[in-house]
């Protein structure tokens, strides 16, 4: 029951936070610094502490960013659009930042390790962007970042058990080089929406 009760709210969190990025693309107004990312609901803490397997099968914690900063995306390799689409996108827009953009790490952590074994997951991200770090782990590993990170994901029901898809909230979190959480970008943005609020953030300094 407490689960359930617990996955109401993270599916309550991600309309929250998907509704304010609506709201915002509704508006339609050119970006400022203050539209570009999605506003937090107050007391709402984000990121935190995981502990993860890189494509090495090595074991990584947030602590082995600090100093970077880190562009976090959860996803998974097998997703039709949503992924491919924003991990080109984060790709684009470091390259439009140039020696800004060598600063951040882009972060891909799988939200479906059963099957996004390190191997799955090192071929995926190569053919996406040699900088692009993959991370998995074990169910529980994966599922304690993705909570410290308010990503909802649920295995979408099919009639194959072996083919299927995994719903989940599509955000990119930047965390600064101190592994503190420092903006939400939406799902959809262009490159250059992308590259604009990194850079403010970046500018902005740690
Ligand atoms: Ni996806």
């Amino acid at each position: 029951m407490l689960k359930i009760v617990r996955r109401a709210a993270y599916v309550l969190i991600a309309l929250v936070l998907a509704g304010l990025g609506g709201v915002l693309w509704w508006r339609g107004e050119a970006p400022r610094l203050s539209d570009i990312g999605v506003a937090i609901p107050g007391g709402v803490s984000m990121g935190g502490p995981f502990t993860l397997v890189n494509t090495a099968g090595e074991t990584v914690t947030e602590a082995s960013f600090r100093g970077r900063w880190m562009l976090l995306y959860f996803g998974f390799t097998f997703c039709p659009d949503v992924c491919p689409t924003d991990l080109q996108t984060i790709s684009a827009a470091l390259d439009k930042l140039g020696p800004l953009g060598q600063r951040v790490v882009p972060v891909f952590v799988t939200i479906d390790p059963e099957r996004d074994t390190p191997a799955v997951l090192g071929e995926y991200t190569k053919l996406f962007d040699e900088r692009l770090v993959g991370l998995t782990g074990s169910k529980e590993q994966v599922a304690a970042a993705a909570k410290a990170y308010r990503v909802y994901y649920a295995r979408a029901k099919s009639r194959d058990s072996s083919d299927y898809l995994m719903d989940h909230s599509a955000f990119i979190y930047l965390v600064g080089p101190d592994g503190g959480f420092r903006a939400l970008f939406r799902h959809g943005m262009s490159v250059q929406e992308l590259a604009d609020g990194l850079k403010a953030r970046l500018q902005a300094g740690s």
